[in-house]
């Protein structure tokens, strides 16, 4: 998969059983818990820039309630913010981004609903607010210099913008067979690439959301990242090692071709909490004003704080849901649609025997970045 991410990306559409819409809990659960730190910047950048109108955008918004949510808690927010400083109501212009694969329709087409249901909740006062869409990468420049004046962007940093070039030979043999994201079995060179893609990427979304922020505006990002210095070990390393473990065994059944399976790798990446640091350092146009970690089961379900399991057989099926409305546009364009129910049943199994032996986490890294002055 040497292509760009753009060509390939993109969530389950729609708002069936299987979309992203019906299976994003575990990156709803992101949104609430990164809430303190959003209510916190907007109400600093309204403050600092006090806009008649004030331009508000969420980059990976993907389809389905996530992106609404944040666009609801931005409404309340600077609608406090504006009657606590005396002022009068601002406008609020709202853009979704997301790759141009996204289903925007879907958004589109319940923003009616939203809106309704805001005006019942809000009799007396409701903040004149117009959504619109943006399609792109946001691995590089997608609005006017000094447009905006607050980004957010909720569970997709971990994604790259491309596959590393060094995941292949020069002579274009696959240099991380078997695997489909860094493990223990990648050689160095592999997980060297994996991070300075990393790096690149990272790099080029500071620099680009910097050109495009006005005085005084401020980011919050959160995405997947890992608790382990050594790269090999992560959370997710072992999330897609169980799916590229059920890819192999269907190569041993004759189901798969050994070459697809060992020239497949994920556009991907979690980075430590210090690798997060150091980028954002060397690039030297934000501050990092606050981070918080926290944990998520990889059950969606799963509300509890600890390492009892809730139910291993309830549990594989969630987490194999929640993965599947993610990955599966990437799978089937690789190896085929008839595939997906075998291997994600498969997936599911490999889950259930992991969880029964440790119940790993997914890392969430929330952090708020402000401009430098
Ligand atoms: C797991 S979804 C998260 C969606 C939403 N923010 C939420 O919290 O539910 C990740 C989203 O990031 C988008 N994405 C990944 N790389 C991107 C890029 N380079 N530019 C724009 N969007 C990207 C994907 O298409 C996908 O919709």
């Amino acid at each position: 998969m040497g292509m760009k991410v753009e060509q390939v990306l993109h969530m389950v559409g729609g708002a069936g059983e299987s979309s992203y819409a019906t299976n994003s809990r575990v990156q709803e659960k992101a949104i609430f818990e990164a809430k303190p730190m959003v209510e916190e910047a907007l109400r600093e950048v309204y403050k600092t820039a006090l806009p008649e109108s004030m331009v508000v955008a969420d980059l990976g918004c993907s389809s389905g309630p996530n992106a609404f949510h944040v666009v609801l808690e931005a409404i309340d927010i600077v609608d406090d913010q504006s009657r606590r400083l005396g002022r009068p109501p601002p406008e609020i212009m709202f853009f979704l981004n997301d790759l141009p694969g996204n289903d925007f329709n879907s958004i589109f087409q319940s923003l009616e609903g939203y809106e309704e249901k805001l005006k019942e909740e809000k009799r007396e006062r409701i903040l004149p607010f117009y959504v619109a869409g943006v399609p792109g990468s946001f691995y590089g420049r997608l609005f006017p210099s000094r447009s905006v004046h607050f980004f957010h962007s909720s569970f997709c940093l971990m994604w790259l913008s491309r596959v590393p070039p060094g995941v292949e030979s020069n002579t274009g043999v696959p240099l991380n067979k078997e695997n489909i994201y860094i493990s223990e079995t990648s050689p160095p060179a592999v997980v060297e690439s994996y991070q300075e893609q990393y790096q690149r990427d990272f790099t080029t979304f500071l620099e680009s959301r910097f050109q495009e922020l006005g005085f005084g505006g401020r980011m919050v990002l959160s995405f997947l990242g890992r608790t382990s210095k050594y790269a090999p070990s992560g959370e997710l390393s072992q999330l897609w090692g169980l799916l590229a473990e059920a890819l192999n065994a269907m190569v041993l059944e004759g189901i798969l071709q050994r070459e697809k399976v060992d020239a497949f790798n994920l556009p991907f990446y979690t980075p430590s909490i210090e690798e997060v640091k150091a980028v954002i350092q060397s690039v030297g146009l934000f501050d990092l004003d606050r981070v918080h970690i926290f944990k998520s089961n990889w059950d969606p379900f799963d509300d509890s704080n600890n390492d009892h399991l809730y139910d291993n057989f309830i549990s594989r099926k969630n987490v194999a849901k929640s993965i599947r409305a993610v990955i599966e546009p990437v799978i089937a364009r690789n190896f085929g649609e008839q595939i997906l129910d075998d291997l994600f049943s498969r997936y599911a199994k490999n889950v259930a025997r992991h969880l029964l032996k440790e119940k790993t986490k997914y890392p969430v890294f929330v952090i708020a970045l402000k401009t430098k002055m």
